[in-house]
């Protein structure tokens, strides 16, 4: 029930209007009997200084952040976590000890579901990432540092690999490849993600590499999650690959979200439930 002790969380995007996120962080707000309710503002670049302002004078909890506020949304923190500053995003804002701080859960959220749904020991990955945009950048930074031993980037715009490969390289050994000859690096892969948009509804019969570069004793995700098992899944499935789609990274990002902002444990069976239906509800 919203009473007058009901506390503010959100997110702040533009457009916001098509986000599952209110359905699921409430449906957990609940089920935690936690006091705050979750609200999706559709806030244009021009008016973020405003809005920010606004949320903080309103002694919000904290929010989330999406396009196009993921970067320019750092001037407005006292501080910004280190994973958020090497990601260059932050998509979520936490208000602790006085402070508004900005933190990245996409790469944690990614490794956590990775790990929850797959058979991973992450010491022993060769990972090929097709992709070197946003989400490249977090779940490259999140496999990285977590001990995987080398790291390919294989993108149509081979400058843009290069570029986050470079980035990369402090922590583990990387190489750039252009998307198109990383056949080699796909077949000695154990681990091989999709970060690019192929895939995506409505063009869900496009992969971004053929399906025969994949095989049996891989595991091969996909970061797009409509359809939840996209041309690439379901290629790699029939290899005997094991699969792992992208509504896990989605409940897993907004579950940690959570647990920074209330520091308590957070129903994510639960929260999957709810996208699962939100999701399958969109296409009736
Ligand atoms: P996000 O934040 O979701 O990662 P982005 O920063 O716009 O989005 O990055 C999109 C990624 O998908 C890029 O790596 C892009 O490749 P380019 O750098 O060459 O643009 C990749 N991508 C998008 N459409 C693609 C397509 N049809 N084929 C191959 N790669 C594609």
């Amino acid at each position: 029930m919203i009473t007058s002790q009901t506390g503010g969380l959100g997110l702040l995007g533009h457009p916001a209007g098509h986000s599952k996120s209110p359905e699921m962080m409430n449906a957990a707000l609940q089920m935690m009997d936690a006091p705050y309710v979750y609200l999706a503002f559709d806030v244009t670049p021009a008016v973020l200084k405003q809005a920010v302002e606004g949320l903080k004078a309103l002694k919000f909890k904290g929010w989330n952040v999406t396009i196009p506020h993921k970067t320019s949304i750092m001037e407005y923190l006292d501080g910004v976590a280190e994973s958020a500053r090497e990601i260059g995003a932050v998509n979520t804002v936490v208000y602790q000890d006085g402070k508004w701080t900005g933190h990245n859960t996409d790469g944690t959220g990614y490794l956590r579901s990775l790990k929850e749904e797959t058979s991973l020991d992450l010491s022993k990955q060769r990972v090929v990432i097709l992709g070197a945009g946003g989400a490249a950048r977090a779940v490259g930074y999140a496999l990285a540092t977590a001990g995987v031993p080398k790291v390919t980037i294989a993108n149509r715009t081979l400058d843009k690999a290069d570029r986050l490969a470079e980035h990369l390289s402090r922590w583990t050994s990387t190489e750039a490849i252009a998307i198109s000859d990383c056949q080699d690096e796909v077949r000695e892969a154990d681990l091989v993600v999709n970060t690019t948009s192929v895939g995506m509804f409505p063009r869900i019969n496009e992969t971004p590499i053929p399906a025969d570069w994949l095989h049996h004793g891989q595991i091969v995700s996909d970061l797009v999650y409509n359809p939840r098992e996209t041309a690439l899944l379901q290629a790699a499935k029939l290899k005997g690959a094991q699969i792992h789609c992208g509504l896990g990274m989605l409940v897993y990002q907004a579950a940690t979200a959570l647990e920074l902002w209330l520091d308590k444990p957070v129903p994510i069976q639960l929260m999957k439930q709810v996208l699962e239906a939100s999701l399958s509800g969109n296409k009736k």
